[in-house]
């Protein structure tokens, strides 16, 4: 039987408080399928009993917490897209490591970073292609509003078919170990990412200024006000020669206008404007 409506617009109105993300009508069937997964997963009887104990304790708890995790979409995987990370590899990162040859720091910063994939793919493409780079004082942020996702990316352990996603069976057997039946990335990979749990739809904490920040597939969620806050912090963040990746179906136009496009064959990116 499908969630009632007072039940819908509960956890509609719950979610958005908490992260931001717009569940529209006619995400009923979602709800309720990730709540059935959840009551499971709890041992709690039905998706009843659970808005039962939800109305009961509305200043919130562990399961509210959950609910909100629950409806986040955490698909992801190894260099997704690609040509991003291409675009990475033959054009800024070079740049960088030039412009920043005195400093000898750089910082890049996996925002909704989901099970680390992202992170730990930049990670391994810094290790790999830019290895005469890694004495340089290099900072891989991660961060994500979901404790679970931020628990498993930290563990770094990933099963066969998520290792099967995205990443080259060659970097698989150098960079992962087997533990069980699941792959885990490598203990010195693994350092390379400080990961932390953050909501980005709220005012954020200090951070240390940003080159590059990937922040790819998590604007989707959000409505125009929301995502014009975010990118505006996302702004202060970036250094004024920085570079914001965006996911494929997502924009800065008519949201934020002091961003530029920076396109190079089939990668794009943007670019704090430059104040005249
Ligand atoms: C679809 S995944 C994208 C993962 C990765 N960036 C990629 O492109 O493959 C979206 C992630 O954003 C996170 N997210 C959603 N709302 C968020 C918020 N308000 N603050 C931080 N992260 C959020 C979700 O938990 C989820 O892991």
């Amino acid at each position: 039987m499908p969630i009632s409506p007072r039940d819908f617009d509960f956890v509609r109105n719950l979610v958005h408080q908490r992260s931001a993300i717009v569940l529209e009508a006619g995400k009923e069937t979602l709800v309720e399928s990730r709540l059935s997964l959840l009551a499971r997963r709890e041992g709690i009887d039905s998706v009843d009993e659970l808005f039962r104990r939800l109305h009961a304790d509305p200043a919130a708890g562990k399961l509210h917490v959950q609910v909100v995790e629950a409806m986040t979409t955490n698909e992801t995987l190894f260099f997704r897209d690609i040509y991003p990370f291409d675009m990475l590899r033959n054009i800024i990162l070079p740049d960088l490591f030039k412009k920043r040859e005195v400093e000898k720091r750089l910082t890049i910063w996996s925002a909704g970073c989901s099970g680390g994939q992202e992170p730990y793919s930049l990670a391994i493409m810094l290790k790999e292609q830019f290895p005469q780079y890694m004495n340089w004082n290099i900072r891989l942020l991660a961060c994500d509003l979901s404790t679970e996702m931020i628990a498993r990316a930290r563990e770094g352990r990933f099963s066969q078919f998520e290792v099967n996603r995205g990443l080259p069976a060659s970097l698989l057997v150098k960079y992962f170990h087997q533990k069980g039946i699941d792959w885990q990335v490598r203990e010195d990979i693994r350092r390379m990412v400080e990961f932390s749990e953050m909501n980005l739809a709220a005012p954020w904490p200090a951070l240390p200024y940003a080159d590059i920040v990937f922040m790819r597939n998590v604007l989707i969620y959000f409505n125009v006000e929301t995502k014009r806050g975010i990118l505006a912090q996302a702004r202060k963040t970036l250094r004024p020669d920085g570079y914001l990746f965006l996911g494929t179906a997502e924009t800065t136009f008519n949201i934020d206008e002091n961003f530029d496009r920076f396109q190079n064959e089939k990668a794009w990116c943007y670019r704090p404007k430059k104040t005249p």
